[in-house]
């Protein structure tokens, strides 16, 4: 049971405002793929959200692909494909099928399946395919593959939702409640240093995206903006690898931020801010102060000052990776 209303921010008939239809399609959390094929001449392959588990008996599976993805000749035309389902570190093999590199082969370490698609090294699994049926759907293709060959390795998936890629934790509560199924979810108190920082996360993360939601300032939007800030002009591409974002969700927000007049064009590629766009941006940063501000407003700022010290002595600990935090 939900245990706060939530305003439906954007809505109405898909037609109107195709971006926020994508925007809630995007609300459904989904793993990442990469799917390939033989292909006539040279292997194919290209990223994909779409895939679901259709049937086990027989072993369905099914993708979809958009007519104007340059690979639909080779995988309409090919008897054959493999599914491989990316794991938590390979959000560059992601990137690098999602590009319109001519030469993504290259950019991986890869092998022959049994049916002759590429197979991934170390995704976290993998399917496969014949080519069972193809249906038109809009302004995708349908592809229903039969699983001839599955393998699957010990590891986390690289999960994609809201436009963005994430890895999957366990739900806090779940995770608790599992922890202990006797007793009662812990109080705080009990709660081991590491557990509060997740707790922590989990809920400024979610309080933070409602309230960006209703002012309208999308996550994609301020890195689309904060990359731009850092290094212009970049393309497209650059800029979603840059970033670590869907390239669609970074042409939606290139062309917002177009028609605003936040971002201009150059060479007829290149991107980079105007000053209205260092403006808005400069607006999110202090937006994002403030809503910091009020939710610390009842802490000590002497434990604050502690807080953050601690804070930053664990993100750059031995252990730890760079962090890499964009507003
Ligand atoms: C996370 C993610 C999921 C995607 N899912 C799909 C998909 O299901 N179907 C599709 O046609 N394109 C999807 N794309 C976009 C393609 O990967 C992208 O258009 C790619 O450039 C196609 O390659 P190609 O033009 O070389 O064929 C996705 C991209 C990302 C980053």
């Amino acid at each position: 049971m939900a245990d706060k209303t939530r305003l439906i921010v954007e809505g109405g008939d898909p037609a109107a405002d195709p971006k926020a239809f994508r925007r809630a399609l995007g609300s459904f959390p989904t793993g990442v793929s990469i799917i390939t094929t033989p292909g006539l001449d040279a292997p194919a392959g290209v990223t994909a959200n779409s895939f679901a588990s259709v049937s086990l008996d027989p072993p369905l599976v099914l993708w979809s692909i958009a007519h104007t993805s340059r690979s639909h000749a080779a995988f309409r035309q090919s008897a054959h494909f493999a599914i491989n389902i990316l794991a938590d570190d390979q959000v560059g093999v992601s990137q690098a099928f999602a590009s319109a590199s001519y030469d993504k082969f290259s950019l991986v370490d890869w092998h022959r399946g049994g049916t002759g698609s590429p197979l991934i090294d170390n995704a976290l699994a993998y399917f496969d395919c014949v080519c069972e049926a193809r249906h038109e759907g809009g302004d995708h293709t349908i592809m229903i593959g039969r699983v001839i060959e599955f393998g699957r390795s010990e590891g986390s998936p690289l999960a994609f939702s809201q436009g963005r890629y994430g890895i999957t934790l366990d739900h806090p509560e779940v995770a608790a409640k599992a922890r202990d199924r006797k007793f009662e979810e812990p109080g705080l108190d009990e709660l081991p240093f590491l557990s509060l920082i997740a707790k922590a996360h989990y809920k400024e993360d979610a309080d933070l995206e409602e309230r960006r939601s209703a002012a309208r300032y999308t996550q994609v939007g301020s890195k689309v903006l904060a990359g731009l800030y850092q290094s212009a002009p970049l393309t497209a591409d650059e800029l979603a690898r840059r970033m670590y974002l869907d390239r669609r969700e970074v042409d939606d927000s290139l062309n917002e931020f177009l028609a605003d007049g936040h971002v201009a064009i150059f060479d007829g590629h290149r991107f980079a801010l105007t000053e209205s766009g260092k403006q808005r941006r400069r607006q999110m940063i202090e937006y994002l102060s403030r809503y910091q501000d009020e939710q610390l407003a009842d802490i000590n700022p002497a434990d604050l000052i502690v807080a953050t010290r601690v804070l930053k002595a664990f993100l750059t600990g031995p252990h730890q990776g760079k962090p890499d935090l964009h507003i």
